[in-house]
């Protein structure tokens, strides 16, 4: 037997038993005639004393050649501790020693094993086995655990069952490039790895599954980020006979269900705002409602003046920062600076300084009076103390601009508490979407995606007015699901893919056999799916998803651990009959 306790047990109530103790020397302290030893495992830490009057001394010998990281098993006493620790559950205690056996010995970790680590990311990365070992990353992925328990829990309960949909498939479009693997025993040809289970989730729904759920890898060969990994995992459902309400139902409990049972966070109905509202509001389909600096639309009063930058734009919008009138010129010329960035891509900023006494300070004071800022301000909803930031140009450009503003400004005065949590369905989508440069319409969020009925109709004249049937999940300023009513006949499908520029051959050649079962009674059914990172990360107060992942890419798409991708050997190419050009 390794241990008859873990290292996060024992208490003041086990003084005098005997005990089985196996784990990692996280570090060991040498007095001379007494050593020190904290032992640790995924439960916790206990400390363990090498005592020469009360230790064989051949084991005191051993303990003095332990290093960081050994694995070790000792048997000995729990006696009460005389300098207690009352940060650490074991801390009344300790275990006097009396057998040693080193299991396995360690070289010395290229970083130390502790919860402040002085451990750069990278190496971190390369050596994630033992970050894993670290509290922070641990947690992680236990908190991880316990999300995805509570999940299936949830979605039995409501009568959904998992099914487990194949990996090596024919490409599902969903925006991304599709990762793919090629076939020996089909020269020349490859699989796709599904960038989502979309097309059997449906297919699963012409079989009369009804209710499926699958928490799922997805492959997606695009840039990354912060929130983006190239393999992440969703909680993928698929209903049959619903609507958009009794989806929004279900998965509004889902995760009311969550905050409760996690973060003991109880929330009422989750507010809904459509696509147009939120691009409007707030510049982005994915906003950050926990706290406002909403957007005020100035055109019809700040173009008529002098004042030739408004004039030609096509928005001119603004927020108010609150307390912000007291930045200096200095400040503000770094927010300017800010705006300016490539990453952002502002020409410049105005901007008006609502004065504690009523009056207004503006950069553009030359054009601009009183009356004519305090009408700037009651549109932004600044008060007194605020500061009014406005940008003009292109409506999408200006939007995405100054939503990036808010959310920076918002950061740096802590408005974005990560305990506090802040749902919202972005419901009315748009079907389609203008790709600049591939000149054409792309569907939005996917081509199975049904537009709604009333809206069909502009398919032909006004393809980017028709709306569909789509709908975000956000929480706190990040889009955790996506999901739609989907078509469920041939001829709409037909239509949909010859919207979208495929020939009907191509069309067949892609999508036949989705076709072909929609022949053959497909029921009305619609879904969504969540991102299972991405919400775990965000229930545990973070926004970057590498923390909650037990062995992540880097920024470059790499496993810097197991150093891939790397290149095959020249016989496998051979089997595959791949030909490397390079
Ligand atoms: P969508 O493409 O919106 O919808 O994806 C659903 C959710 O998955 C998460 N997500 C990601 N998380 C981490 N890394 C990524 N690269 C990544 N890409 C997406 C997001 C997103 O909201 N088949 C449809 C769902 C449906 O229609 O039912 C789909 O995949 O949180």
């Amino acid at each position: 037997m390794y241990r008859s306790h873990s290292c996060g047990e024992l208490r003041l109530s086990d003084i005098k038993k005997e005990v089985t103790l196996s784990g990692w020397v996280q570090k060991t302290r040498d007095k001379g005639f007494m050593i020190w030893v904290d032992l640790r495992d995924r439960y916790g830490i206990t400390q363990l004393i090498f005592d020469e009057e009360r230790t064989p001394a051949l084991i005191v010998e051993k303990a003095k050649t332990l290093g960081r990281e050994f694995v070790i098993q000792i048997k000995g006493t729990v006696i009460e501790r005389e300098s207690k620790n009352q940060n650490i559950p074991t801390g009344e205690i300790e275990i006097l020693v009396n057998e040693l056996t080193i299991l396995n010995e360690s070289i010395v970790p290229p970083f130390t094993i502790e919860d402040q680590t002085d451990g750069g990311e990278d190496i971190r990365m390369k050596y994630r086995y033992l970050d894993i070992r670290r509290n922070p990353v641990k947690n992680s992925l236990m908190f991880r655990h316990q999300v995805g328990m509570q999940v299936r829990n949830y979605l039995s309960n409501e009568g959904f069952i998992e099914v487990e949909t194949p990996y090596l498939i024919k490409s599902t479009p969903e925006g991304a490039r599709d990762f793919v693997v090629p076939s020996r025993m089909n020269e020349g040809q490859f699989y796709a790895l599904p960038q989502s289970p979309q097309t059997f989730k449906q297919l699963l729904m012409v079989g009369g599954m009804d209710k499926y759920f699958q928490i799922v890898k997805c492959f997606r060969d695009e840039d990354l980020r912060a929130d983006r990994q190239p393999e992440f995992t969703q909680i993928d459902c698929e209903m049959a006979f619903v609507e958009q309400e009794d989806i929004l139902n279900i998965f509004e409990g889902l995760t009311r269900y969550l905050l409760s049972e996690i973060k003991g966070v109880n929330i009422g109905d989750f507010p809904r705002m459509t696509y147009d509202e939120a691009m409007r509001t707030y510049g982005n389909d994915k906003p950050d409602i926990r706290f406002e600096m909403k957007f005020g639309e100035l055109n019809d009063i700040a173009q008529h003046k002098e004042f030739n930058v408004f004039n030609t734009a096509e928005l001119v919008v603004g927020i108010a920062v609150p307390g912000g009138a007291s930045y200096t010129r200095k400040e503000i010329d770094k927010l300017i600076d800010w705006v300016r960035r490539p990453q952002v891509g502002a020409l410049g900023m105005v901007y008006v300084k609502c004065n504690e006494d009523g009056t207004y300070k503006s950069s553009v004071d030359k054009f601009y009076d009183q009356d004519d800022l305090a009408k700037w301000a009651k549109r932004t909803g600044a008060k007194a103390g605020d500061l009014i930031c406005v940008l003009s140009g292109q409506t999408n450009k200006v939007r995405a601009q100054l939503s990036a503003l808010r959310m920076e400004l918002a950061e740096r005065l802590g408005l974005r508490n990560p305990e506090e949590f802040a749902p919202l369905w972005v419901v009315d989508f748009p079907l389609l979407e203008w790709d600049e440069e591939t000149e054409r319409y792309h569907a939005m969020h996917h081509p199975f995606t049904s537009p709604k009925p009333e809206d069909i109709a502009l398919l032909d004249t006004k393809p980017g007015d028709v709306r569909a049937n789509a709908y975000d999940l956000v929480l706190n300023g990040n889009e955790i699901g996506g999901g739609s009513i989907r078509i469920h006949d041939k001829e709409t499908q037909a239509l949909m893919f010859d919207h979208l520029g495929f020939t009907p051959e191509e069309a067949k050649a892609q999508f036949g056999f989705l076709m072909d079962a929609f022949q053959y009674g497909a029921p009305p059914h619609g879904g969504i799916a969540f991102g299972f990172d991405r919400l775990v990360a965000i229930l545990g107060g973070q926004e970057t998803i590498r923390d909650f992942i037990a062995f992540p890419k880097n920024n470059s798409g790499r496993d810097i651990m197991i150093d891939a991708p790397s290149n095959i050997d020249s016989e496998q190419l051979k089997e595959l009959n791949i030909k490397l050009d390079l």
